[in-house]
């Protein structure tokens, strides 16, 4: 299956479903400032949800190399937690974009309420063309946001265009682990649907890292680390009656059918990628 056999996300809907569930997490208590999977180091880790939640954030900071002199674009920031994480433990400075209004009003008061107004700055924008100018940061991130842009490949020029020399880009990205058919695993279908996402193919990465400009240095397979415990981890926590602040992405008003986490429960074929480029 192709990138144009999958329904391709519209910005401008992505960011009315991050709207929707920002207010309607703030409204039910479910509410967190990390809007993606965890990250468990060994199959034996005893990490809860949320701190492997953080846990992703420091290995991308661990992979983007930054320090306070830096200046980091978190790219699709959510409502800033991953931006304020890195401020926090690097003292780098952070501009974040995301394609959602309400995250970005929700990011920059939790900004102001850590006192870092001036070191966490977030705005309105489309990934698919950056509102800065070439060359203006030392690194960008991006936590789960490309399987939402309609075309990785501009976004990917778009990174090109605004890192620095030398500059690095740390993403992760869904990806169909298995060798592709024409089915895919309804869960991960309900995933797409529901989260307006495409998955990405991995053979595709190095080519568009290339056509971008950018130097690969590390694409790893980061599954069993991922998506394959957070679906585990939140299929537990709901068996026991919880509801976790990171079932966000599952509070729908949709219908009967609409996408839950425990559709992805040990779906080996719903593949995450982690991805570190540079800008030569
Ligand atoms: C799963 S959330 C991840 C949020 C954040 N990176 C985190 O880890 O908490 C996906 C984010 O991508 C943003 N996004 C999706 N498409 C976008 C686009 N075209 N331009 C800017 N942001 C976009 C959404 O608004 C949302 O903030």
């Amino acid at each position: 299956m192709t990138d144009s056999a999958q329904t391709l996300p519209v910005p401008g809907a992505v960011g009315k479903l991050y709207d929707e569930l920002t207010l309607n997490a703030m409204k039910d208590g479910t509410f967190n400032t990390n809007v993606h999977i965890g990250y468990w180091d060994s199959p034996d880790s005893d990490a809860s949800i949320e701190e492997a939640m953080d846990r992703l954030t420091d290995v991308f900071i661990e992979h983007m190399q930054v320090d306070k002199g830096s200046h980091v674009l978190d790219l699709g920031c959510g409502v800033g937690g991953p931006g304020l994480r890195v401020v926090e433990r690097t003292g780098a400075r952070v501009t974040g974009i995301s394609i959602s209004e309400e995250q970005i009003r929700t990011a920059n008061r939790l900004a102001a309420a850590a006192g870092v107004a001036g070191r966490a700055v977030f705005r309105h924008g489309d990934a698919m063309e950056l509102p800065f100018p070439d060359a203006s940061f030392d690194a960008v991130m991006a936590l789960e946001s490309f399987c939402h842009m309609p075309d990785r490949q501009q976004v990917l020029q778009e990174v090109s265009r605004v890192l620095v020399p030398g500059g690095r880009l740390v993403l992760t990205d869904v990806f169909d682990r298995i060798p592709r058919t024409e089915v895919r695993h309804p869960g991960i279908e309900k995933f797409c649907r529901d989260l307006m996402s495409t998955m990405a193919d991995v053979d595709d990465y190095v080519p568009m890292l290339h056509r971008s400009g950018l130097r690969v240095r590390a694409l790893l397979d980061v599954t069993e680390q991922t998506t394959l415990p957070t679906a585990r981890h939140l299929v537990r926590l709901a068996d026991l009656g919880e509801r976790p602040e990171a079932m966000v992405e599952s509070n729908f008003a949709f219908a009967d059918d609409a996408f839950h986490p425990a559709d992805l429960a040990g779906v080996e074929s719903f593949g995450c990628l982690l991805v570190t480029a540079e800008r030569p």
